[in-house]
């Protein structure tokens, strides 16, 4: 079991205060705090080991490389994957711009369909309308339902019988935990088997989550928001689908041999990575993933269900609030929105962070989920690890003083 308030002391930001308030941090699904061994691992790198990787011969560069192929591998057997598999971008967004830009531009022909769902974040949303555009693809979208969970999910696989299924493991909005796994199987009895890309980007902070296990054949997340540093993320791809696509930019470190009218690759990752990777921030991804290890995802995974499910209880007891998303806790994870009658998200967000609580308002990079929902903006606060239920009263309270404020 995890003891949220032991967990605080690793995160130093935690004990501030903002304006005169001990900080409630309610924001994490924007971006995680960082513990003491992720903000130790970047210091130590630049004040021990930083030099280039995968270049010099020297005992700097030598341990430089060491470290960020050592973080490779922490991250891969993090979430069951074999080293090559595992493409170091800058974050969710880069991964699936990188899928959508190198297997997409290869793999997808004009009327290929890819399919979609109503809760995808911008991020999994924007890169295959720009593909669509170029290659004359078709986008299609499973629907959600008012409770916030897809609808009829398998029936539209099969109706639409897309080339690439991508979408999300857990909503940043709604919280919903997808059902990726039984997806997945089910797209694969189809013929033609459907490519499956996953955005990980709010799961991998809350969920145990194996990418052999799932036989995902893409799984696309960032360091910041599972407690590493920003500017770094993760394209998995199986070993053989990497193979096959081609480099997305060009430059050193992704080649083998250049002459002055053409070049040749490194063999996956490397042929993915072009030029001087984010080297500090990487290892500072891997100082995270041994953080979650030590402490467990399945400790996470209950903690984060059971603060949501808190959450939803003493929410719910409020008057005039509107609560998206599924209302079976075991349905969710860390993320709850919502809207209070009479008060906007962000005039609700400026009062709560009179109160030292920081929450988000707006659409949280969701615009069509939103449009879904019937609403253009929504409040939402999303628990992490170190979160507790001391502060849900507070969050509780402080909606009832804004709804004092707004009454006058
Ligand atoms: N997608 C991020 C969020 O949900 C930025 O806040």
């Amino acid at each position: 079991m995890l003891d949220a308030q032991k967990i605080r002391a690793d995160f130093p930001i935690l004990s501030q205060k903002v304006h005169g308030k001990p900080l409630v941090y309610l924001d994490s699904a924007a971006t995680s705090q960082k513990p003491v061994a992720v903000i130790e691992a970047l210091k130590n790198y630049y004040e021990r080991d930083n030099a280039n990787v995968h270049r010099g011969v020297h005992a700097l560069a030598e341990r430089a490389t060491a470290a960020y192929e050592g973080a490779r591998e922490k991250v891969a057997k993090f979430i069951g994957a074999k080293n090559n598999e595992i493409v170091f971008t800058r974050g969710t967004t880069e991964s699936i711009n990188l899928a959508a830009h190198s297997w997409g531009e290869k793999f997808l022909q004009a009327g290929d369909t890819v399919l979609l769902t109503l809760m995808e974040h911008h991020s999994n949303l924007v890169p295959w309308q720009m593909l669509a555009e170029r290659k004359k693809i078709n986008l299609e979208f499973i629907h959600v339902t008012e409770e916030g969970i897809l609808e009829e999910p398998e029936e539209t696989i099969r109706r639409i019988r897309p080339k690439l299924l991508a979408l999300t493991h857990v909503s940043n909005v709604l919280g919903t935990i997808n059902p990726i796994r039984d997806l997945i199987r089910f797209a694969s009895t189809l013929d033609p088997k459907p490519y499956t890309l996953i955005d990980g980007a709010q799961a991998l902070p809350h969920l145990p989550v194996n990418v052999g296990d799932l036989d995902c054949d893409f799984y696309a997340f960032s360091s910041h928001k599972m407690f590493g540093p920003t500017g770094v993320g993760v394209l998995f791809a199986k070993e053989k689908i990497l193979k096959e696509m081609p480099p997305f930019m060009g430059g050193g470190e992704m080649i083998r041999e250049v002459y002055l009218r053409e070049s040749k690759f490194k063999e996956p990752p490397h042929k993915f990575e072009a030029g001087t990777p984010n080297i500090a921030d990487v290892i500072g991804l891997g100082a995270a993933v041994d953080y979650l290890t030590a402490i467990g995802m399945e400790n996470v995974m209950v903690h984060d269900r059971e603060l949501a499910g808190y959450a939803l209880e003493k929410l719910a007891g409020v008057n005039g609030l509107a609560i998206y998303g599924p209302r079976d806790s075991s349905r969710r994870s860390g993320a709850v929105s919502f809207n209070v009658a009479g008060i906007h998200p962000h005039d609700l967000a400026t009062v709560l962070d009179e109160e030292g609580i920081a929450i988000r308002s707006g659409n949280h990079c969701a615009m069509p989920l939103h449009d879904r929902l019937g609403v253009v903006a929504s409040a939402r606060a999303s628990f992490a690890l170190y979160d507790t239920e001391e502060e849900v009263d507070l969050l509780i309270e402080g909606i009832g003083k804004a709804q004092n404020i707004f009454k006058s």
